[in-house]
């Protein structure tokens, strides 16, 4: 993927005395009480502005936090909490400013942050208007908000169109490099694991990774849904029986190229839904009516473990089973401590698979694990995200 780095420019000696817009992703989970319960973002974000600070720039940093209605300030939008979290990460004074769309004034040497990107009307559409303003403000477009790279805004997409330059800071592309490393040129066997509640939500991306993947390992309730499809009793768990035939399409695309989807021998069973429901290990063939299926079983995370010990390449979104019950936590745990111990490229994200990756202490062995959620799962999907196009389209001219 060809994109103009903000590394090269800060080499290059091209930043020193340049006005540098970063487009940080800065949208961190807030407690009741207003304050960060979760500040991973915040120091995701801090090498690219110590980059342009470093490099002598006047740094403008900005970000989105929450959904807010574009032109009514309320004090819970404010980015007041996360400059002071950014200021005591770097130990330095970081002022918030507000109302700075028509003008910024910031020296060589220092750094302000821009309240809330969102409140700024035509923020969401992506108004030519409002681009061209955040465009005037700097030299030099950083886009560094990976988290966001699925939206076309005006702070993450117009403003790369109108900026002089436009560029791609250290997050987002270790992001671009590790999803290309692990989608575009994969060593191979490339096993991506798919789990959720439902296929539904995750249909487009089964769909699209069928094409490429050479082991589509299926958990959770989706599945239920493909050992439906496999002809299987499912009990009375969790599966989306009009989604049959779409499942039984991916099982048979895979089997066209001499690829699988792995259904499982055996799965962990209990009657309610519980945490301290007695768990019982059955095979596949065995569950009964009233079951449900909450975690694959010992046979099953054997076999998937010794793919995932031989893959080339791992791409691995959510949990197997209810790993947050402990005896139905087993599966999870085998696929992580798996992929940990594997010497296979690995990537990782989506809200639960990083809970997982923490839960089981794995974060230094994963070899990336992605700060995008949403922006993830379009990814997977085989979308091109507008900040990867707009910045390949700017790379070129
Ligand atoms: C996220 O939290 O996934 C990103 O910050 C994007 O937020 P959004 O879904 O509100 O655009």
């Amino acid at each position: 993927m060809e994109f103009i780095r903000f590394s090269d420019l800060c080499a290059r000696g091209q930043v020193a005395g340049q006005r540098v817009f970063i487009r940080a992703d800065l949208n961190v989970p807030l407690g009741a009480d207003g304050n960060i319960t979760e500040d991973t973002r915040i120091r995701a974000s801090i090498p690219c502005i110590q980059m342009a600070l470093d490099a002598g720039a006047a740094v403008m940093v900005t970000s989105h936090l929450g959904r807010p209605t574009e032109g009514e300030f309320k004090p819970a939008d404010s980015l007041a909490n996360v400059a002071k979290r950014l200021g005591e990460l770097m130990q330095r004074d970081i002022p918030l400013l507000s109302n700075w769309v028509d003008g910024v004034d910031v020296k060589p040497g220092l750094v302000v942050l821009l309240e809330n990107c969102r409140l700024n009307p035509g923020e969401k559409k992506n108004s030519e208007t409002l681009a061209r303003k955040l465009a005037a403000l700097c030299d030099i477009f950083v886009h560094d908000a990976f988290g966001t790279a699925h939206r076309a805004e005006a702070s993450t997409y117009g403003i790369a169109q109108y900026a002089k330059v436009a560029s791609a800071g250290p997050l987002l592309a270790a992001e671009m490099d590790a999803i290309a490393k692990a989608l575009s040129n994969p060593r191979r066997p490339l096993v991506a694991i798919v789990a959720g509640s439902k296929v539904s939500t995750k249909l487009t991306i089964l769909k699209a990774l069928a094409s490429n993947v050479d082991q589509l390992i299926v958990g959770g309730g989706i599945a239920n849904t493909f050992m439906l499809a496999a002809g299987l009793n499912i009990g009375k768990s969790l599966a989306e029986a009009d989604l049959l035939p779409a499942a039984r399409a991916v099982i048979e695309a895979m089997k066209a190229r001499g690829a699988a989807v792995p259904i499982p021998t055996d799965v962990v069973t209990a009657k309610t839904f519980a945490a301290d429901a007695v768990a019982t290990i059955k095979a596949a063939t065995e569950v009964a009516d009233d079951d449900l299926i909450l975690d694959i079983g010992p046979d099953t995370t054997a076999r998937l473990a010794a793919q995932l010990m031989s893959a080339g390449t791992i791409v691995w979104n959510g949990p197997v089973g209810v790993f947050e019950f402990e005896a139905f936590s087993h599966g999870t745990e085998g696929i992580a401590r798996a992929i940990a111990a594997s010497s296979a490229f690995s990537i990782a994200g989506g809200g639960d698979t990083l809970a997982a990756i923490a839960k089981y202490g794995i974060e230094k062995q994963v070899d990336y694990i992605s700060t995008g959620g949403g922006a993830f799962l379009e990814v997977l999907e085989g979308k091109t995200l507008p900040a990867f196009e707009i910045l390949q389209k700017r790379a070129v001219g």
